[in-house]
């Protein structure tokens, strides 16, 4: 907090309570985070992603029946649509995949025929933006698993319907059926990723809905914060620190450099979590299952001995990005793909604070002191009388 005369600055908003939500509940004192009240890693051990996203949305988990309909849903739009695909191919290869998708999910927006007309109708009714929710969820994973096929030279992937959204997801990414232990792993990163209450992308949702812009606006402005490397972009930042010490014997001399040059050491520290992200052992299972796997003991030296050296020294602990970073590259995504990766999961949480916002709204416009130069004058300006 810094004083400016009379006021008090929480800079960053740090330690501001903004709303209410009850979407999730983030508590670092006891190190947990509900879902609708459903612990997370009770989540990631027992549900398919669609039954959380559905759980978000609709405050409850899905009966069998619910559960059938939304992945009914999910797959009726879960191929590329031929203009989205035009879009996408008129982007330079060298274009950000964060970049690709936010332009993805403009076209997409600008495209729903729901939203023409006038701005007055841009918010919505609650109906039209759970279903403009759903055919968002639906339409990630074919657009983030086409940016990285068309980045490799590879062709588009054809929606699989025996599959449900986790398998299919790999199947049109990497053109082969994964493995259950890949699903499973997938899968649960899909819900840890999935919401984490006011998390910068988040409130820059519900202020982009709170002026009662579109829903497709609150997520394309939500991937621009989640590009930043202090939030999402972080998971990619992981995997270059991983690529850039090779291996766990380097560890040491790595972090001394590092540290010297006052470098943020990326997938560490957290606003919230101060004593460790409550998601990060769930995660860090699931990519013990994938060393496993794939039988890459090489990668688990490394995040143990970074870890291991990192917290001693600095007493900052992992965030989610720490272990989904290299779980997503033994999967065998582009370090490219990481955060489109979150986007996809993350659409279920920002859609589900649009619709809350939406519900009670008030218009988000803080205040700020200035810290200018004082009033002065043009000179030889004589107002008019
Ligand atoms: N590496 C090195 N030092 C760190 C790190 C880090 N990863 N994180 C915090 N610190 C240090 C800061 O340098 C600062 O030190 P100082 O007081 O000597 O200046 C102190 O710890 C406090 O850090 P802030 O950045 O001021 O704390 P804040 O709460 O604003 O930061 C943040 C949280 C931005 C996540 C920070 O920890 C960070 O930059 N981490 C790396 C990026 C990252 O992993 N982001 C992912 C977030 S989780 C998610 O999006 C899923």
């Amino acid at each position: 907090m810094t004083e400016n005369s009379t006021v008090q600055i929480q800079k960053g908003l740090a330690g501001v309570v903004a709303d209410m939500t009850a979407i999730s509940k983030v508590n670092p004192e006891t190190n947990s985070l509900l879902y609708r009240g459903y612990p997370v890693q009770e989540l990631a051990a027992t549900q398919p992603f669609e039954a959380v996203a559905y759980l978000l949305w609709n405050g409850e988990l899905p009966s069998a029946e619910q559960l059938a309909e939304l992945r009914a849903e999910e797959r009726r739009h879960r191929a590329l649509a031929d203009n989205v695909r035009a879009a996408i191919d008129l982007l330079p290869l060298s274009a950000h995949p964060m970049d690709e998708v936010r332009t993805a999910v403009s076209v997409i927006g600008a495209s729903d025929v729901s939203g023409a007309g006038s701005v007055l109708d841009a918010a919505g009714s609650p109906e039209e933006n759970l279903a403009r929710s759903v055919r968002l969820y639906a339409a990630l994973p074919a657009i983030v698993a086409y940016g990285q096929r068309r980045r490799r030279g590879e062709q588009l992937v054809e929606p699989r319907d025996d599959l449900d959204y986790a398998a299919n997801f790999l199947w049109m990414t990497f053109g082969e059926e994964a493995d259950e232990v890949v699903v499973d792993a997938f899968n649960r990163s899909m819900t840890l990723y999935a919401e984490h209450s006011f998390n910068a992308s988040t409130f820059t949702a519900r202020v982009i809905t709170s002026t009662l812009s579109d829903l497709y606006s609150a997520v394309v402005g939500a991937i621009g914060a989640l590009k930043g490397p202090l939030h999402g972009g972080a998971n990619e930042a992981v995997m270059h620190i991983f690529d850039e010490i090779g291996e766990a014997d380097k560890v040491v001399a790595w972090l001394d450099e590092a540290l010297a040059e006052k470098r943020k050491i990326m997938g560490f520290g957290h606003r919230v979590y101060k004593r460790g992200d409550s998601r990060v052992p769930t995660m860090k299972a699931a990519l013990d299952t994938l060393v496993e796997h794939y039988d890459r003991p090489d990668v688990a030296a490394l995040y143990d001995a970074l870890e291991g050296e990192f917290v001693s020294r600095k007493g900052i602990y992992p965030n989610l990005d720490y272990p989904s970073g290299p779980a997503y590259n033994l999967i065998g995504f582009d370090t490219l793909t990481f955060t489109p990766l979150f986007i996809a999961s993350r659409v279920t949480g920002w859609t589900a604070h649009v619709m809350e916002q939406t519900a009670s709204n008030a218009l988000i416009r803080p205040l700020s002191a200035y810290n200018g130069v004082d009033e002065r004058h043009i000179d030889g300006y004589v107002p008019d009388a």
